[in-house]
């Protein structure tokens, strides 16, 4: 994942939160590689901590269905559920009978939605990490293992992260990082949660409350996405994981009851736990990157993109309109007027089959000269702009929802009376000799000789940061985790 060059991070260190886009702090954020719980360097510290504080006055603004007393919460969340069951039922009604999408025009349209969504995504889970570090408060487990799921336990073709990662590589939409600064509020926000656990234990409580509730827009993102032959399983697997019933969303109200303060003021704890309800609302929601979509707009732009670095590359034969490609690609804002010019001079034939556009057999052919300048997504945009409505009726696929056998749940010790040793030793034992990743060697190398649980997780925490835990070491790191929590708890 990209992040922050050392010097930018040098200078962002030096700038208050107020004057750090969204985008420049998620990255900032993510940087942080090595660092453990506890030890989160200044930059991470305060600006995250001052970003918190802003979207948190951002959030209370917003409204939404969180009741004001805490009795009345699971009769809520239940009825809001009932509810989207019910709505949900409706839109299949309508679509049953000839209603278009409600969502995606187009493929191109759930292609860009995968890529407005990707810095939220691709730090799935973030907000619990800070929590590791109180791995010995029972009141805390079902959030650590709600962590550890996200994480798939470990598991590389279930960590949540590593799924997304892999959905946007198959379909060539892994061009995310120079997104507007509003794609990335969401991830930040998550990101500093992370960050600042402990000051905002009840915020942190209060926004996994929010986020683990099923929505509405992901049964229909998941239909949608099936029926425009997109790999839904991200979505899918997230309806049955998140369930009311025993999943993640179970989990974060039991969190809320068993954190309310006994001999504390509860009700400011209740009231704060509302504020993160709320924060899980700031940012670019589902609903709000799917209606930021013009496809022709988003051709322009990738077309004016494509231009900056293919404008001295063209030899001098090259024509449109009479006009050289390298002049028309390098003379700024002309983009729409070459794209018109590409129309009237036959390059391009709107409303006909692909095959009668010779650009875009300059791009897709076999050996074609312009053959991988344009990803899976950019190709998909040309496509769906090309063909203008001719040939995108949808293509009507069954589709249910199935509960999910894929993902994992937080697994059993090899025995229960087994001793950190033992099971550190296991979990050696299970890894490929000589291992393809130095740093799980390394990982193991500073697991030796650790013989309390304080020592393992203190050298694990680290590993299972947002930034790491998607990587070799980190999913080694996981397993392990995920084994002696299980262990202690
Ligand atoms: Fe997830
Ligand atoms: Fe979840």
């Amino acid at each position: 994942m990209d992040s922050v060059p050392n010097t930018q991070r040098a200078t962002l260190a030096l700038l208050p939160s107020q004057q750090m886009d969204s985008r420049q702090l998620y990255f900032a954020m993510l940087d942080e590689r090595c660092s453990t719980v506890g030890q989160i360097d200044e930059l991470s510290g305060s600006i995250s901590r001052g970003f918190l504080l802003e979207q948190l006055s951002v959030a209370a603004a917003i409204h939404t269905d969180f009741p004001a007393e805490m009795r009345s919460l699971p009769d809520v969340l239940r009825s809001a559920h009932d509810q989207v069951a019910q709505d949900y039922q409706c839109y299949l009604d309508e679509r049953g009978t000839g209603s278009p999408r409600r969502y995606f025009s187009c493929r191109s349209h759930a292609m860009y939605f995968l890529r407005t969504v990707a810095p939220t995504k691709l730090v799935d889970g973030a907000w619990l990490y800070g929590l590791l570090q109180s791995w010995q408060d029972p009141r805390l487990a079902p959030l650590i293992r709600t962590y550890l799921e996200e994480l798939g336990c470990g598991n590389l073709l279930q960590n949540h992260v590593q799924i997304y990662k892999r959905l946007l590589a198959r379909y060539g939409c892994d061009k995310w990082q120079d997104g507007p600064n509003e794609h990335f509020t969401q991830g930040a926000v998550q990101l500093a949660l992370a960050h600042n656990a402990d000051e905002f234990l009840p915020e942190l409580i209060g926004f996994n409350l929010g986020y683990e509730q099923l929505p509405l827009h992901l049964l229909i993102t998941a239909y949608e996405l099936n029926e425009l032959d997109i790999d839904p399983y991200y979505f899918t697997l997230h309806v049955s994981i998140d369930n009311a019933s025993i999943g993640h969303a179970r989990m974060a109200l039991q969190s809320v009851l068993d954190c309310t303060p006994r001999l504390g003021d509860a009700a400011e704890f209740y009231r704060r736990v509302g504020n993160g309800y709320h924060l899980n609302l700031v940012g670019m929601g589902t609903e709000e990157a799917i209606a930021s979509f013009n496809l022709e707009q988003e051709l322009l732009r990738v077309l004016a993109d494509k231009a900056l670095s293919g404008a001295k590359l063209h030899s001098d034969y090259c024509l449109v309109g009479g006009r050289l490609v390298s002049e028309w690609l390098s003379s700024s804002g002309e983009t729409s007027e070459l794209l018109q010019t590409l129309q009237s001079t036959g390059w391009i034939r709107r409303g006909k089959s692909l095959e009668q556009s010779r650009f875009w057999r300059l791009l897709t052919d076999e050996q074609a000269p312009m053959f991988g300048v344009f990803d899976g997504y950019e190709l998909q945009l040309l496509k769906d702009w090309i063909l203008d409505d001719a040939d995108r009726t949808p293509t009507l696929k069954r589709f249910r929802i199935r509960p999910s056998n894929g993902h994992v749940k937080v697994t059993v010790v090899p025995q229960s009376d087994a001793t950190i040793e033992q099971i550190i030793a296991h979990h050696i034992g299970r890894e490929p000799k000589p291992n393809s990743c130095a740093d799980v060697d390394v990982l193991f190398q500073q697991l030796a000789g650790v013989d309390t649980k304080e020592q393992a997780f203190a050298v694990l925490t680290g590993m299972l940061s947002p930034a790491n835990h998607p990587t070799p070491a980190g999913l080694a790191a996981t397993r392990l985790y995920a084994d002696l929590f299980q262990h202690v708890t």
